[in-house]
């Protein structure tokens, strides 16, 4: 008796904490490589996300890179339980995520978050900027004799014509 209420009680304890969320099982069902146990399809149909590699996401949701920042753990958690987005509700009310899917995917848009945080962008800018400098630089030094002719041409000319109307 004792052994049955311990195991009623522990049960949804268990089912709660399960295994720990993998973001690589949540992009796996993001992209459709894990299928969702009720047959909902895969989020890149419609989403892209940063890291899914080739071909990428389909374009008719937004990009979802950085939805775990847009709408914060509690409102990404409860995003992903109710999935109520006009556009999905007719296709996920009746093929509701798991528990366990909601949770995989949660950690997949976690660690786009993080890797976004830890990206190269300031690097990508400084070193296009740089670029760009070189580049105005470069113009600069091989164009200096060519503007010469035509510019002392044009002061020739203004003198001529100061002078003829003198
Ligand atoms: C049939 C296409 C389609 C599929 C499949 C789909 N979505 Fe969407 N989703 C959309 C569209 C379109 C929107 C924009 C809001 C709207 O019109 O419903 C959206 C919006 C969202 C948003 C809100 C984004 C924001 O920035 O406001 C989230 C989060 C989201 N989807 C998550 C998911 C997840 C997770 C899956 C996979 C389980 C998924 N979607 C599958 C079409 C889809």
């Amino acid at each position: 008796m004792t052994i049955l209420m311990w195991l009623l009680w522990a049960m949804p304890l268990a089912a709660q904490t399960g295994t720990p969320a993998s973001p690589e099982t949540g992009k796996a069902l993001f992209i459709g490589k894990v299928r969702f146990a009720n047959g909902g399809p895969a989020c890149a149909s419609c989403h892209n996300a940063a890291g899914i590699g080739f071909p990428g996401g389909g374009s008719m949701g937004p990009n979802l890179t950085g939805v775990y920042a847009k709408f914060g753990p509690d409102g990404l958690n409860s995003s992903l339980e109710t999935l109520y987005f006009p556009a999905m509700t007719p296709i996920y009310t009746y093929r509701p995520l798991t528990q366990d899917e909601r949770r995989n995917l949660f950690a997949f848009f976690q660690s786009l978050s993080r890797k976004r945080e830890e990206s190269s962008t300031p690097a990508v800018i400084g070193l296009s900027l740089a670029g760009l400098a070189i580049l105005l630089a470069a113009t600069a030094v091989a164009g200096r004799h060519r503007l010469k002719p035509v510019r002392r041409r044009l002061v020739e000319r203004a003198r001529l014509e100061a002078g003829r109307r003198a």
